[in-house]
C-alpha cells in the first residue's frame, strides 16, 4: 500500500489500449492515489473524457485552452508525485524526446520535476523500428521510465512484442519510484491532533470542530518517512497508526502538561490540535439543572504555543495551524504572519475554514507561511498530501 492521498497524473494518449488504462485508475484509487487523468486528443476517439470523468470522480481537461486562468498544466505539473503515461504511443514518444509542448499533456511533462514512467503500447514493428528505440533511450537518458512492452497478440492477428504490460508490472515502478523517503529517520516529532474539551459538568463541555484528521495525517507521514512520531490525540475518534506511540489528552491543560514534560526531547512540534481559548472557572461536579444554565465564568487557557516559546531550544521547529474564516488570501496571509511572530513559530499553516469547510474533510485549503517569508498557497488538496508538503519544508527547516 503506497501512503494514502499521493497526487498521480495518468496521461492517455491514443492507442486502442487506452481502455485497459480504466482498470489501472481504478486500481490506482485502490491503491489511495487521487488520479487526474489528461488524455490526449486522438485517446478521445477511444475511451471519452465522461468516462474519465466518471471513474476518476474528477474534472477531465483535454486541452491547453480550457481553465486558462488556473494555469492548469503548471499547476498540474506542480500538484502531481508521479506522471503515468499509459498507453504511450509512438508520437508521442518522439514528441516527448523531441522535448515538444504542443498540447497540456505534453506541456504538463515538459513543466514537471516528477518522477515520470511511460507504458508505451504499440504495434510490434513500431516499437522495433530503430526510432522508436532511438526515442526510448533517449527518455531513459533523462531519466524516465520506460517500461518494455509484453509480448503476445496484437489487435489484429500478429503477435509480438508490444502489448499493454500486465498491471503488476506497472505497479512495481510505481512502489520502486515512490519508495518511502527516510528524510526524517531518526529525529522525533510530537503531533497534536484533534480538539480539547473543557468540562463543564459531568455532561457538558466547551469543545471545538477538530476532527483530529490533519493531524493523524501528519503523524502517519512523519512516521512514514521515518520519523519517531508522538501523537498527543485530544478528543480524536480515528484509528491508531501503527508504529506511533499515542497520548490521549482531553482538556488544554492536560495538553500542556504532556508538552511541557516531552517538548524537550522532540526535534519539532507540529501543533495541528485546536485548542480551546477558555475552559469554566468553576466545573460543577453535579449536572447543571436546565434552569440555572443560564451563564458561564470562563477562565482563559495558557496559550500553549507561547509557553513552547519560552522552552524552545534553537534547533527546535515549531509549526503552529490557524483555522481563519476570511475568504480573501492576502488577509489569511496577514493574520497567519501575525500569528507566526507572535508565537515564534517557524512555519504555520492557515485554513480556511468558513461556512465550516475543512472540519472533518478529507481535504483542505489555505496557505502555508514561513518565517523566511516563502509562502505557499495551497489549493484544495488532500491533507495527506498537504502533510507531505509540510513535512518537505519542515525536513529543510531542520537541515
Ligand atoms: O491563536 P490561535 O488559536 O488561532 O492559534 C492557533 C495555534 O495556536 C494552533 O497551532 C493551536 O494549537 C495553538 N494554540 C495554543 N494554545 C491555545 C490556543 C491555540 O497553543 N490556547
Amino acid at each position: 500500500m503506497f501512503p494514502r492521498g499521493r497526487k498521480l497524473l495518468l496521461g492517455v494518449s491514443g492507442g486502442i489500449s487506452a481502455y485497459k488504462s480504466c482498470e489501472l485508475l481504478r486500481r490506482l484509487q485502490d491503491q489511495g492515489f487521487i488520479v487526474d487523468v489528461v488524455p490526449t486528443a486522438a485517446s478521445l476517439n477511444f475511451v471519452g473524457k465522461a468516462t474519465w470523468e466518471a471513474l476518476s470522480g474528477r474534472k477531465v481537461i483535454t486541452d491547453l485552452w480550457s481553465d486558462v486562468e488556473s494555469v492548469p498544466h503548471i499547476s498540474m505539473a506542480k500538484e502531481n508525485d508521479l506522471i503515468l503515461i499509459a498507453p504511450t504511443t509512438a508520437d508521442l514518444l518522439a514528441k516527448l524526446a523531441s522535448g515538444r509542448a504542443d498540447d497540456l499533456l505534453t506541456n504538463i511533462v515538459l513543466a514537471s520535476n516528477a518522477p515520470k514512467i511511460i507504458v508505451p503500447a504499440m504495434h510490434p514493428e513500431m516499437w522495433l523500428n530503430p526510432a522508436t528505440s532511438a526515442n526510448v533511450s533517449i527518455l531513459r537518458d533523462r531519466g524516465f521510465v520506460v517500461i518494455e512492452p509484453d509480448q503476445g497478440r496484437m489487435t489484429g492477428l500478429d503477435v509480438g512484442v508490444g502489448r499493454y504490460p500486465d498491471l503488476s508490472k506497472i505497479f512495481s515502478e510505481i512502489q520502486a519510484k515512490l519508495q518511502n523517503n527516510s528524510d526524517l529517520a531518526g529525529r522525533r516529532i510530537i503531533v497534536t491532533a484533534g480538539g480539547t474539551r473543557e468540562p463543564i459538568d459531568p455532561v457538558r463541555y466547551i469543545g471545538n470542530r477538530s476532527s483530529g484528521k490533519q493531524g493523524f495525517a501528519l503523524a502517519l507521514a512523519a512516521a512514514t518517512r521515518g520519523a519517531n512520531v508522538h501523537l498527543i490525540s485530544a478528543n480524536a475518534d480515528l484509528p491508531e497508526i501503527d508504529g506511533v506511540e499515542v497520548t490521549k489528552i482531553e482538556t488544554a491543560t492536560e495538553l500542556l502538561s504532556v508538552l511541557e514534560a516531552e517538548f524537550p526531547k522532540c526535534d519539532a512540534l507540529i501543533m495541528s490540535a485546536a485548542v480551546a481559548d477558555a475552559r469554566v472557572s468553576n466545573y460543577s461536579q453535579n449536572k447543571i439543572k436546565k434552569n440555572d444554565f443560564e451563564t458561564m465564568d470562563l477562565t482563559k487557557n495558557p496559550d500553549i504555543l507561547a509557553r513552547i516559546a519560552e522552552i524552545k531550544k534553537s534547533g527546535q521547529i515549531v509549526v503552529g495551524f490557524a483555522a481563519e474564516t476570511d475568504s480573501k488570501s492576502e488577509n489569511l496571509v496577514k493574520l497567519g504572519t501575525e500569528k507566526l511572530r507572535s508565537k515564534s513559530l517557524d512555519l504555520m499553516y492557515v485554513n480556511n475554514v468558513t461556512d465550516g469547510a475543512i472540519f472533518g474533510s478529507d481535504s483542505t485549503q489555505g496557505v502555508i507561511i514561513d518565517s523566511n517569508e516563502k509562502n505557499i498557497d495551497i489549493p484544495e488538496i488532500s491533507k495527506d498530501t498537504l502533510s507531505d508538503i509540510l513535512l518537505d519544508q519542515l525536513v529543510s527547516k531542520l537541515g
